[in-house]
Parts: structure tokens; sequence; C-alpha cells
């Protein structure tokens, strides 16, 4: 059974995130979308509705699990018996620390390899940071993010 993990902060989840979701759980029995805890200092969203948003917006895809972890994602790869990390890479701006993590990933564990998967071009300019910026001045994020995570968004915003 191939299982792969795809770790990130998800603070919170945008269509960009899902587009990579969506491809790579095909190409995989099992693919465990990882909330870290505690990487962002101070997050919008608490790592429960981080993963409540992400079990919403994956709710029609059989193979896709979604979990929360702290510490090395290596380590959490090793105890889910992934084989496979999943990264977005959306520009060449991404890449070096992308690259620095795959590998010092794959020499604390060589079981584990990293694949990436270009994000489609209508989300390669989409961040989480960006998203809430926009809605924290005001601004409609409805293309940016599912309609669950709109409506998590504005909860946010007003209150
Ligand atoms: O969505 P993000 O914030 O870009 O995800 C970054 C993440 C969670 C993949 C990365 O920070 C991570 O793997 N953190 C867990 C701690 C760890 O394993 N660090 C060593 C990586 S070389």
């Amino acid at each position: 059974m191939k299982i792969g993990i795809y770790p990130g902060s998800f603070d919170p989840v945008t269509k960009g995130h899902l587009d990579i979701i969506e491809r790579s759980a095909k190409m995989m029995d099992m693919l465990i979308v990882a909330v870290l805890n505690n990487n962002v200092k101070s997050p919008l969203f608490s790592v429960e509705e981080r993963v409540n948003m992400l079990n919403e917006v994956t709710k029609g895809l059989e193979n896709v699990k979604v979990d929360s972890f702290s510490g090395l994602t290596v380590d959490y790869a090793r105890k889910n018996k992934a084989t496979v990390i999943v990264r977005g890479l959306r520009a060449v701006t991404d890449f070096e620390y992308e690259l620095q993590m795959s590998q010092t990933n794959r020499i604390m564990y060589s079981d584990v390899d990293t694949i990436f998967l270009t994000t489609s071009l209508e989300y390669a300019y989409l961040s989480s940071s960006i998203v809430k910026e926009v809605a924290l001045y005001g601004g409609d994020v409805s293309k940016f993010v599912p309609a669950c995570v709109v409506r998590e968004i504005h909860k946010k915003v007003n209150a």
C-alpha cells in the first residue's frame, strides 16, 4: 500500500492546496493531509479548526485522511508507514526551501522521498498568508478558498 503525506500549516486550506491534494491522491493508495501543530507562532485558525476545514473540503475524496502532528515530518511519516511526502511548488522562490527540506528529510529517513507537484497555473500566486491579508482588509477571498473556508474566515475577521 503506497501511503503519502502532505504536510503543511494549512492556515487556512486554499484552492491551491486542494488542487495538490486532489492530484496527488490519485497517485497513491492513501494520502494523509497532515496539519503541523506549532509551526506558526500566531495562526489565524487553531489546529482543530484547520483539520475541520480540511475534512470538510476533502470529504468527497475516499483515500484522503486528515490528521495533525507535532514534531518532525519524517517521524510522522515513519509512524504512519508513509514513503512519500507531497509538496506543491508554486514558483522558483519556493524551490530553495523545499529542496533543503526534502534533502534533510531524506537524510533523516532514507525510506521517504519527496515529490513536488507544480501548482496549477490559476493558483500559482496563491498562499494562505495572502488570503488572510486580503480577508483582514475586507476583500473577497471566494476565488482563493473553498466556500466553507470563506465562511470561517469571515467569522474570524468579524470576531
Ligand atoms: O505549509 P508550510 O508552512 O509551508 O509547511 C511547512 C512544513 C510543515 C512542511 C515544514 O515546516 C515541516 O515539515 N515542519 C515539521 C518540522 C520538520 O520536520 N522540520 C524539518 C524539515 S527539514
